[in-house]
Parts: C-alpha cells; structure tokens; sequence
C-alpha cells in the first residue's frame, strides 16, 4: 500500500467511472492522435468481421457431417475435409491481419503520444518541475504510455472480436433453437455483475500500483545521482531497506490485482458451466417431445462450447483494459492538464541593443513558503554596467535573478527590461537577452560543439572562437576528434573548471546581452578560478552583468554593489564607499566572505 505521500503527478481522481464511459472518453481523447489511421482501421474491421463470421461455421460444419456423414445419401469424402481446411486458412489470414493492423495503429498513437507529451515538458509552466519528479514523468512518457496504449488497443481488439464471435455463435443457436439459447442468455446479468465490481477494485489497486512505481523509480534515481553521497556515508543499507519497503508494496499490489483478475475467469466458467448443464437438461428433456437431430443437437453444443472461448476471453478483459485505461489516462491528463507558461507578444525589432532593466517593488512569496524570498526589491540597471549581489545565504540573491527569464513570476511589483513588463515580453525574445552562468553546470550527452552552441546548428567557426575566449582552446585541441567529441553523460570526465569554462563558451555562443554569474567561480582552486576569471572578463566584457558572488575578491571592480539581507536591499554603492560606511559589507568584508551572516 502507498501511505507514505507519492511524489506521482496523477491529479486524476480516485474513483473508477463506469468502464464503457471511460472506455468511450478515452477514445475521444486519442482520436487527435489516430490521424491517417483510417485505412488500417477498416482493414482491422473487415478482419474482425471475417474472422467473427468463420466462428459459427465450424459447429455448422458438425451438423451435415452427422447428420449425412454416416447413413445413406453420404457427402462427398473430400467436402469436410476441404471446407474445414479452408475455413481455418481464412481464419488464419483474417486473424493476421486483424493483429498486424492494429499494432501498425497502436505504433503510430504511442509514437505521436509521446512526441506531444515531450514538448509538454518544454512549454509547462516551471511549477510542474516542483510538483513531479524526473522519474515519474519519464515514468508517465515511456512506460505507462506503450503499455497502456497497447493494452487498451489490443484488448478493444480482443473485446470486438469476442463480441462478434458471440454475436454470430448467438445467432446461430438462436437459429437451431430458441428456446434453449433463452437459457443461455440468463447468465448474462451475473457475469456483468461480476466483472463490474471486479474491475472497480483493479482500477483502484492499479492507481495505487503506479504511485508505488513512480517511488520505487524515484529512489532509483536518486541512488543514481548521489552514488558517491551513499557510499561515503555508508547508506547503503538504509537505501536498500527504502528499497526493499517499496517494492514489498508493489509485491502486494501485485498479487492483490492478480487474486481480482483471476477471480474473473472461475467465477464465469462456473456460470457458464450452470448454463451448460441447464442446456442440456433442458434438450435432453426437450429431445423426448419434439424431433432434434442428433447433428442438431452437436451443433448446438459445440457452438455453446465455442461460446466459452470469446466469453471468457471478454471477462478477462476487464482487467487488462481497466490497467491499460489508467496508464492512458495518466499520460492524457498530463498533456492536457498541465498548465502551460504565459507568454506576452512583445518582441523588439532591434535585438542587439542593450537596454535597462528596472525591478520596481518587487515581491516573491514562493507557494506554500511562509516568508517572502523577496520584500520589495527597487533596482535599476543601466546597460553596461557590472552589478554584483552580495548577502546572506537565503537573502534572495539566486529568486532575484531567477526572475528575469520567468523561471519564477513576481508576486507583487514588475521588472522591465527595456521598459516592457517582462510579463508582456514574448517568451523566447525575452530569454534571448540573458546568458547565465552558474555553479551546476548541465551539459547535455553531445559533442562539445553541440553543447556550446545549444540551441542553435553549431557553426565551427563560431564555437571555436568561444571555446579559445572561454580558454579552453588547449583542452579542445587535445580531444580526439576536437569540437565533435562526444561529452558523455553530463560531460563527467570534465574537471570543475573546464565544465565551468565550458558553460562560460555557451554563454559567449549565445552573445546575450545580459549576463547573470551565480557563484560561478566559488567552487574552484586557484588556477582553475584564474582561467575562469579570465574566461569570464571576456564573457562580461560590454555586456550588462549581474554577479552573486561569495568571494568578495572577484566583486571589488564591479560599478555598484548591492547588499542583501532577508529578501531586501539593505545597502548598496561601490566597493570604496561601501566599506568608508562600515555597515554590512564592510563586516562582510572583514570576515573575508560576501556570504557570512550579515
Ligand atoms: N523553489 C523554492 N520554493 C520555495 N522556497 C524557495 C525556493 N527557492 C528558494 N526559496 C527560499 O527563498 C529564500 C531565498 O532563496 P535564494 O535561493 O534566493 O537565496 P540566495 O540568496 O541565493 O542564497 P544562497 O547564497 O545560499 O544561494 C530562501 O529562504 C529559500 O528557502
Ligand atoms: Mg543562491
């Protein structure tokens, strides 16, 4: 069971609607995705037709065959032979072609399925990066998405054609003889009462298996990520029992969801076995005052016989369809029920120009945060100029900046860039002003070129001219196949100082107008913070230039500096003048850090 709170984005409620609604909504929903499925669709029906139609032959083929196969006015000897072969070769194909169609549709709604649900990532507003986890969502894109659209694709299949088969054993029997096909009928409502229950607990007891999923993914992950952390701190073994917790649950789930699928098929048997007896009771008893054939009463046997087959195939579908239409809904809800980022339209028509940036009282009270991370911030930034941010840690220095390309949105108050409210500037135009440089450095499993120039076709020229002004030309004339060598998995073969000055190229690539430094030297030694510093007076040389440093030694020359603390600017001025006022900086600046408690 899942007590423990899920980091799984389902939002959908909890409750199993009627299964043909939900079945009919989810259809609904896919439709968009099915486009050009069209021939396919009906070759699949036409297979579906056929195959459902050779069903009642073969117990018709049991009437002539006993009925003339033995006394006088005998058949021809090759005629059941033949007509038997030959129906099960038109079976045969049907059947072929009914699955080939059917994955060819699956395929092409996972692959256009998927594709969408990526670029949702791309466009969500940045509050679904608080709300799930790497895991689930690669969870929702890749797995629940092919397993549940091929459950739900296959066993719609598989309903139709049971549903046809029966249809045309039904008619059959009701053709040889109506009044015991009656009988037949009667189980019906107990079968659907059963199936009905049953499937409202798996879907309850799928929800929770995914949950349980997307945790046990989670702890993956993060095992993953912080393998040195855990064997440094010898967690290994409180990491594995967080482990072995969870997938004990999603055992139980398991079984549990198996004992409520399983228990569909005895359950129908027994009763199609209570419609069997009754059958043949009420023919035996029949036989005695009306004439049945003994072919007649075969056929009508093996076609009730037959009936068992699709029956129980249909009670088994509840179960897959009911796992296959949660793991669809999962994927749909994401893709239709994230919100999306807001974007203004304004774009200036002349980009290379530097403009002002102004923060005019600006608030930040991040969601559910008791404090304001930012208290009524008034900042202007002329074009050109070097501003560093200095202060406490957890004075608001990284939320200050983080607001200029939207990862974050004022709470109250507006910041203008150019003097348009960054809220009225069109998304991409508005990004393309700023470069930013901070201490986690992501690089993305590409060549070297790939990632300076990301974003954009590398052009060799270009890259080369950042990575000798990022200096890193000595590094990059060393690999094997120079700027088109693979980086690897987040470059991890990269020191500290090359994956900063390799951020420091991709910044230069980019040529924005402004650029923002956060901590970008702080985890370096000496010699690689001299390259970095260099590479980094390159990268702000002519560009406006926002700096959070914790050094103060690399802020000292900037044109104004601003002290904050608590969300507020408490103090700001030059170096000179903000130690000749012997206020914060300059007790900053005697303890030798521009983070030390204020
Ligand atoms: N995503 C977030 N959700 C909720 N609260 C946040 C979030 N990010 C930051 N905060 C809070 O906002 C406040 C300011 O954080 P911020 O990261 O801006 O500080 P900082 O000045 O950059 O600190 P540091 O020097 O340690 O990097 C802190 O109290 C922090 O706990
Ligand atoms: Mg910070």
């Amino acid at each position: 069971m899942s007590d423990a709170p899920s980091p799984a984005t389902s939002t959908a409620p909890d409750v199993a609607p009627a299964r043909g609604s939900r079945l009919l909504a989810m259809l609904r929903r896919l439709r968009p995705y099915a486009q050009g499925s069209g021939p396919y669709l009906a070759l699949v029906a036409i297979a579906v037709i056929v195959t459902a139609i050779t069903e009642p032959l073969v117990p018709a083929l049991m009437k002539p065959l006993l009925d003339r196969g033995f006394g006088d006015n005998r058949l021809a000897l090759w005629i059941v032979p033949a007509a038997l072969i030959s129906l099960f070769a038109v079976r045969g194909l049907s059947t072929f072609v009914a699955k080939y169609g059917t994955s060819a549709v699956t395929y092409s709604i996972v692959e256009r399925l998927a594709s969408a649900q990526f670029s949702v990532l791309h466009k969500a507003h940045p509050s679904l990066y608080t709300k799930s986890t790497a895991s689930s969502l690669s969870n929702t894109m890749v797995y629940e998405l092919q397993l549940g659209a091929s459950m739900v694709v296959n066993t719609l299949l598989s309903l139709v054609k049971n549903l046809l088969s029966v249809v045309a054993l039904l008619g059959y029997l009701l053709y040889l003889n109506w009044q015991l096909t009656l009988i037949v009928f009667s189980v019906g409502p107990a079968m659907a009462w059963v199936i009905r229950a049953l499937s409202k607990r798996l879907h309850k007891l799928t929800k929770q298996s995914q949950s349980a999923t997307d945790e046990l993914a989670y702890v993956v992950e993060e095992n993953v990520l912080a393998w040195r952390t855990v064997r440094l701190h010898h967690a290994q073994e409180t990491q594995q029992k967080r482990f072995a917790g969870l997938a004990h649950s999603l055992r139980r789930l398991a079984v549990k969801s198996t004992i409520a699928s399983a228990a569909v098929m005895p359950v129908t048997q027994i009763l199609a076995a209570v419609a069997l007896s009754a059958v043949i009771t009420a023919a035996l008893w029949q036989s005695s005052t009306t004439s049945i054939s003994v072919g007649g009463f075969a056929a009508f046997v093996t076609a009730m016989l037959l009936l068992i087959t699709p029956l129980r195939a249909m009670s088994e579908v509840a179960g897959s369809l009911t796992r296959g239409l949660t793991a669809l809904e999962r994927g749909l809800d994401l893709l239709e029920h994230t919100p999306q980022e807001a974007s203004g339209s304004y774009r200036p028509t002349d980009t290379t120009t530097p403009l002002p940036l102004q923060f005019e009282n600006v608030h930040l009270t991040y969601p559910n945060a008791e404090q304001s991370a930012l208290a009524g911030i008034d900042l202007q930034v002329t074009p050109g100029r070097t501003i560093a941010l200095v202060g406490s840690s957890g004075s608001g220095k990284t939320s200050l900046v983080n607001l200029l390309p939207r990862f974050v949105d004022a709470t109250q108050g507006r910041v203008l860039l150019g003097g348009v409210d960054l809220r009225e500037w069109q998304m991409d135009a508005l990004r393309q002003q700023f470069s930013f440089v901070s201490q986690d450095v992501v690089m993305f499993s590409d060549t070297v070129a790939a990632n300076v120039a990301l974003g954009e076709a590398p052009d060799a020229e270009r890259v080369k001219a950042a990575l000798k002004a990022a200096h890193l030309q000595d590094w990059a004339g060393a690999l094997p196949q120079g700027i088109d060598t693979q980086v690897g998995h987040n470059a991890n073969t990269l020191s500290g100082g090359q994956r900063q000055r390799l951020a420091i190229a991709r910044a230069l690539y980019k040529n924005a107008p402004i650029v923002v430094l956060d901590e970008a030297t702080s985890a370096l030694d000496t010699e690689s913070e001299q390259a970095v510093k260099a590479a980094l007076a390159e990268l702000t040389a002519g560009r406006t230039t926002l700096i959070i440093a914790h050094r103060l030694s690399t802020i000292e020359h900037a044109d104004e500096i601003i002290v904050m603390h608590q969300g507020r600017i408490v103090e700001r001025g030059t170096h000179s003048q903000l130690i000749a006022t012997s206020g914060h900086y300059a007790r900053l600046h005697q303890l030798g850090s521009a983070t030390g408690s204020v």
